[in-house]
């Protein structure tokens, strides 16, 4: 990502255009660009056999048919259940070969394990600069500048009293705090110590322009047609 996007507000489709299609899917992630979005977000588990799957909870009763763990299943069990729509759960290489002319990506790890082959995966693909790895997990977050310290990340959180100190310890490029924590003071000290600040979950017009106007980066959101 070039610092001209430092300069935009971008609209970051929240597990795709999730509002409208299944959430982690391609159909979600293809409706998001036809939206233009400036970003898809997605989240990243791995399979019983070491593939990067992309689904949200830790099981898969939610968002398909099935029942049970993630990580005890095989992808080619994974691949056996609707994700709604008929849709099947993608995997990670899937979603870039579908989007990587078309938008940018933010790619959320849920487990510790996944950072050497998402790597693998961004660099096979020449999208280093078109790509935020983020996670609640500071150490995950640490270990992916570590390994690759081009790769752009961020650090998502609920709550804390000084974000700042703790974007700094893991040499995260953003924060993601949940909307509500959002005020001018934050986003203030965020963007004046040179780092990218996205709340998330927006999904109301009025709420992004007003993060807007106080200076936010963008916004993680399942409508990217909202404003
Ligand atoms: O980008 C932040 C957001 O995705 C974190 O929440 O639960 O949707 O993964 P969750
Ligand atoms: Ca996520």
């Amino acid at each position: 990502m070039d610092d001209s996007y430092k300069n935009q507000f971008l609209k970051i489709a929240h597990r795709g255009a999730s509002a409208y299609e299944p959430e982690n899917t391609l159909r979600s992630f293809s409706k998001a660009i036809k939206m233009k979005a400036d970003m898809i977000e997605f989240d990243i588990r791995l399979s019983v056999d070491e593939r990067l799957v992309v689904i949200h909870d830790t099981k898969v009763n939610r968002t398909t048919n099935g029942k049970g763990y993630v990580k005890e299943k095989t992808l080619k069990e994974l691949k056996e259940l609707n994700a709604g729509k008929g849709e099947k759960i993608p995997l990670l290489e899937e979603v870039i070969e579908l989007a990587k002319t078309k938008t940018r990506f933010v790619i959320e790890l849920k487990e510790y394990g996944t950072e050497e082959m998402v790597i693998k995966l961004i660099k096979e693909n020449n999208i280093t600069d078109d790509v935020f790895v983020v996670s609640f997990k500071k150490r995950l977050i640490k270990n992916i500048k570590s390994l690759e310290p081009r790769i752009k990340t961020g650090l998502i959180i609920l709550y804390t009293f000084n974000p700042l100190k703790i974007i700094n310890e893991c040499n995260a490029d953003a924060l993601a705090p949940y909307h509500l924590l959002v005020g001018r003071q934050l986003i203030k000290r965020v963007k004046n110590s040179g780092k990218y600040l996205f709340p998330w979950t927006v999904n109301n017009a009025r709420e992004a322009n007003k993060l807007r106007v106080m200076g936010a980066s963008g916004i993680v959101t399942n409508k990217p047609d909202l404003c």
